[in-house]
């Protein structure tokens, strides 16, 4: 079976790469950069690109302008890459009877409620957010079998923000985190299962992953700061002195999972399961997260 991963070079789509030919799959990968076997820009008119469907079983879309400031900052470059080239190329692959996944995020919706069902109506409130939701309506409407995968934040051992702490707390410095923005984090592993279940599976609809309720960035930083033995070195702030608006932090970001439990038996972990995995699993885990 050959799996083409679009954004070969992202944190998710490299992660499921290797896991993907662990269990035997023929793994092709889009990248941007130079030199790439398989060249593809979504900022570029498609037609520019290569022709990605031949020989392809699954396609997981993993490409994007990720980043919420950048999306913000160049709302019409992060349009033409997350929405309108995200969907016309969905519509090739299907057209070519690929099956397609598409990743998106808890971010389609507002944040007010914990644990938010798939089927609840979108509602984004920022740039983001709302290309993503506007890539599901086009995806639906262009590839009705595939699937859509929201994930809400994935760490892994090259997370920028967590890194940089861990790699400050290690070095016996102070890290600052918000006490008012929050996330129900899940490991990149658990992301990877969720992913190869849906290309093994190959459902049509959406489906989420997510940890079974939030945290604070405060409470994460706290976290990990006492697992190094580094208590005390977190300063916890609101991120309302550094800029952010109120209506930009919601308190919830956590997803219901029942399709994708049903779908695999993967179940939603406790939030400090993502950072335990950061460390390594030991014996100082701190119960009650
Ligand atoms: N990580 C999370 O916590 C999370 C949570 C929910 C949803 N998601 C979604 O999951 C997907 C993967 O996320 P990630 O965190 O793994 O992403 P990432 O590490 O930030 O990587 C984004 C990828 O998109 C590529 N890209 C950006 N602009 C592009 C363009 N114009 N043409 C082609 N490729 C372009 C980047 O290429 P370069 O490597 O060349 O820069 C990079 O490989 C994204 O759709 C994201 O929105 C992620």
């Amino acid at each position: 079976m050959r799996l083409l991963i679009v954004g070969g070079d992202s944190q998710l789509g490299s992660a499921l790469a290797a896991g993907a030919r662990g269990q035997g799959w023929d793994v092709v990968a889009t990248s941007r950069r130079d030199g790439a076997a398989l060249p593809l820009d979504l900022s570029q008119p498609l037609e520019q690109g290569p022709v990605l469907s031949s020989g392809v079983d699954v396609a997981v879309l993993c490409a994007a302008v990720a980043a919420r400031k950048l999306c913000a900052e160049q709302p019409e470059l992060a349009r033409r890459v997350n929405v309108d080239n995200t969907v016309a190329l969905a519509r090739r692959l299907a057209a070519a009877g690929v099956h397609v996944l598409l990743l998106s995020t808890s971010l389609v919706f507002d944040g007010l409620r914990p644990r938010m069902p798939a089927n609840s109506p979108r509602h984004p409130i920022d740039p983001y957010g709302r290309f993503k939701a506007d890539a599901e309506t086009g995806f639906q409407a262009v590839a009705p079998t595939g699937a859509i995968l929201r994930l809400t934040k994935v760490i892994g051992p090259q997370t920028p923000l967590f890194a940089q702490w861990l790699d400050t707390l290690r070095a016996g410095q102070p890290v600052t985190a918000f006490s008012d923005m929050t996330m129900a984090p899940i490991s990149l592993d658990l992301a990877v299962s969720a992913m190869m279940a849906l290309v093994a599976a190959r459902p049509s609809g959406i489906f989420q992953v997510s940890a079974e309720s939030d945290l604070s960035y405060g409470e994460a930083a706290t976290y990990l700061a006492g697992r190094c033995g580094r208590a005390g070195l977190v300063r916890v702030v609101s991120a309302l002195t550094c800029g952010f608006l109120p209506e930009h932090l919601p308190p919830y970001t956590s997803l219901a999972m029942d399709e994708l439990t049903a779908l695999s038996g993967l179940s939603a972990p406790l939030p400090r399961k993502a950072l335990d995995a950061l460390l390594g699993d030991g014996a100082n885990t701190i119960r009650g997260m």
